[in-house]
């Protein structure tokens, strides 16, 4: 699968957000080693803190489908109108199911980009 493709994927899933609260509509679409095809959206709660982000929404269903040995080939992360990497949160529960070279696109100043996971998050905590 090509960027472009899971960018597409990425973002039909935005357009499936729960987001009354913030309005940010955040999509995730990832591949995995297997070849499969997870997503997941955003999805907010009135209680804000219970809110779930679309990269671990799009990680923790792949982990259901493939199991504990899910690994990730490489994942897109796009939000309707905005910009921005990954939140740091989800960077670590990336990392749990990546390789430090597993790329990771997301969009900077509307254009799509791609960082190792090592440079998303360097000194990754692991046990
Ligand atoms: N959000 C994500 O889905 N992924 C991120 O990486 C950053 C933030 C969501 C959470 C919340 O619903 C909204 O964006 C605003 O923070």
């Amino acid at each position: 699968m090509t960027a472009d493709e899971l960018f597409n994927q990425a973002q039909k899933a935005a357009s499936q957000a729960y987001a009354p609260y913030s309005r940010f509509q955040v999509g995730c679409a990832l591949f995995t080693e297997k070849g499969a095809l997870f997503t997941g959206c955003n999805v907010e709660n009135a209680s804000y803190g219970l809110t779930i982000c679309a990269e671990r929404n799009a990680v923790f269903h792949a982990v259901a489908v493939e199991g504990p040995g899910m690994k990730i080939a490489t994942l897109a992360v796009v939000a309707l109108g905005q910009a921005f990497p990954p939140c740091g949160a989800c960077r670590q529960v990336i990392a749990e199911f990546a390789a430090p070279e597993t790329s990771v696109w997301f969009l900077r100043e509307g254009k799509p980009v791609s960082l190792t996971m090592a440079e998303l998050l360097p000194e990754c905590f692991r046990i």
